[in-house]
């Protein structure tokens, strides 16, 4: 009697066991912290376990989906000790990852990404999507957070197809380091954490007033000279990039499928480099001394072509970055210069602004003959550029009618306003070292836009994205710089990727927090959305010392 009983509950264990392995695992939505958010994503029930026998198949373009793969297999492996073998004879039947271009996907950033059980498969519109698609999948391991060797039999990685593809073609970030200097492993930590959330666009503002940080071969005083100093401190020893830190950092960058975009500022924010050859200074004004290159100097524009040549060379980039901001900063003395009063009746020029003009359409002539195209800040498209070839970045948000007339005369656009994109304004009311302007850049206003904006026109072919900008006059260290990056990098990756119909902040707070836990990972100091009192604003308003050095010579 007793015997049967035992038998039975044994057979009724043995029935439930059984169907519950049946059962598919069921799947919830917080295993899916993508971000940015894709714009299909269809939750199914069941996992496929990643493992040390996980094979990384390739069946077709061998070698350029190998390279898009690297970061995610050497990363797979750093975390896990997994290597996922690349296997190219199609006989892997079970328990592999497989790429492949789709030529079909007509966007290049464009994926599909679909776990079922035993299989993962990824297409892509290029090697670009194919790279999106296995981003999109490390958000899915959900391992970023664990540290580097840590002990796993298996990763579960939960049953899903997703179909996305990007807003925006731009999606980047600019880091000024003229005004301070971070150095290449801050910027490359950057690069990985902006590749994660398939921020795409690096742009890197090295030239300005307090330094200049770009070794140029043919002109060695910009680096002697005008590298020494930053905005707080005129005695700071030279710091900037060799040619092969540029390289290096390209090299990772591109890995990453992020473009990196140089800026060589000028007319205006010359300072550092007029410092260093005093006979290219066209003056400047008492509050930024020598500011501008000579207009009308044949030797400015031999010397600005050698430096873009070199920069060519460097940057595989088809942009170079001009800048052409700000220029009636420091102009005052083309007013009363007898050379550029020479030039202004040899060219028939009017004013100052025609004078800008003559320079700006000088270099992009340069620039187009060295078949690359002109990006600048927005003044750039009161000069007559050819606007097929012109990118102009908006960034004075309180000058609407300045991206009108840009989207109006064809030039392509990158969407950039101070609010709420410029990342070096406060983003809490608490804060008091940033800048404000009438308001200041809370994440949620980064999460929302280009959506806030009251403009037609957003979704026009002509508007090439959005993009953050982080200039350093107040951050001269790498906690501060982190604390004005983090986490509002992450609603910028959702604000330029993924389409309004699929935005949700409330969403998005949740999936942040799993990227929370990645910096916490990467040791840098994020700001605490969630909880700002945790994370006190580091940092202090900084004077602006560097003008002493340049006032005192005269050109
Ligand atoms: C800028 O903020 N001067 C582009």
């Amino acid at each position: 009697m007793i015997f049967n009983k035992i038998h039975i509950l044994i057979f009724t264990v043995f029935i439930m066991v059984l169907t519950a392995c049946k059962k598919p695992v069921k799947n919830t939505i917080d295993m899916y912290s993508i971000i940015p958010y894709p714009q299909n994503l269809e939750i199914k029930d069941g996992r496929f376990s990643l493992n040390k026998e996980t094979k990384f198949v390739i069946s077709k373009n061998l070698e350029a989906l190998k390279t898009s793969s690297t970061v995610f297999r050497d990363f797979v492996k750093k975390q896990t000790g997994f290597n996922l073998n690349i296997d190219t004879t199609l006989h892997v039947k079970t328990n592999y990852i497989a790429v492949a271009i789709d030529s079909s996907m007509h966007a290049e950033e464009a994926y599909s990404l679909s776990v079922k059980n035993k299989t993962i498969h990824i297409a892509g519109g290029s090697r670009k999507g194919i790279f999106n698609g296995l981003q999109s999948l490390r958000h899915l391991l959900n391992i970023d957070h664990f540290k580097a060797g840590q002990v796993f039999n298996q990763i579960d990685v939960p049953n899903v197809d997703i179909i996305d593809a990007p807003r925006y073609a731009w999606r980047g970030i600019m880091i000024d380091e003229s005004r301070h200097f971070f150095g290449k492993e801050k910027i490359k930590q950057l690069l990985d954490l902006m590749s994660l959330q398939k921020l795409n666009k690096f742009h890197w503002h090295l030239t300005d007033e307090p330094g200049w940080r770009i070794e140029i071969k043919k002109y060695p005083k910009l680096t002697s000279i005008g590298a020494k100093g930053t905005f707080s401190d005129p005695d700071a020893e030279a710091q900037f990039y060799t040619q092969e830190d540029i390289k290096e950092v390209i090299a990772f960058a591109s890995q990453r499928n992020i473009e990196v975009i140089p800026e060589i500022d000028m007319p205006g924010h010359a300072s550092a480099a007029v410092n260093a050859y005093p006979e290219l200074s066209g003056g400047g004004s008492e509050k930024h001394p020598h500011f501008t290159f000579h207009p009308a100097r044949t030797s400015t524009y031999l010397f600005l072509t050698n430096v873009l040549k070199e920069v060519v060379q460097l940057f595989p980039s088809k942009y170079i970055h001009i800048g052409a901001d700000e220029v009636s900063f420091g102009n005052e003395q083309w007013r009363t210069d007898k050379e550029v009063a020479l030039l202004m009746k040899k060219e028939q020029l009017k004013t100052l602004k025609d004078v800008e003009t003559y320079f700006i359409n000088r270099i992009r002539d340069s620039i187009l003959a060295m078949k690359k195209e002109v990006i600048g800040w927005d003044e750039i498209i009161e000069h007559n550029m050819n606007p097929e070839k012109t990118v102009a970045m908006w960034w004075r948000h309180d000058k609407p009618d300045v991206l009108k007339k840009g989207l109006k005369n064809n030039y392509k656009m990158i969407l950039c306003p101070r609010k709420p994109l410029y990342f070096d304004f406060v983003q809490d009311s608490s804060h008091n070292v940033g800048r404000r302007w009438d308001g200041f850049c809370p994440i949620d206003a980064i999460y929302t836009f280009p959506d806030s904006l009251n403009i037609n026109g957003l979704n026009d072919s002509k508007v090439l994205g959005i993009q953050a900008n982080l200039w350093t006059e107040h951050i001269d260290t790498k906690k501060r710089f982190d604390f004005m990056l983090y986490p509002r990098i992450s609603a910028l990756a959702e604000a330029a990727w993924t389409k309004k119909n699929s935005k949700s902040f409330e969403n998005f707070e949740e999936r942040l927090k799993k990227m929370i836990k990645v910096y916490q990972q990467e040791n840098i100091y994020y700001f605490d959305h969630f909880s700002p009192e945790n994370t006190q604003e580091p940092g202090r308003i900084l004077k602006p010392n560097w003008a002493k050095k340049f006032s005192t010579y005269k050109n």
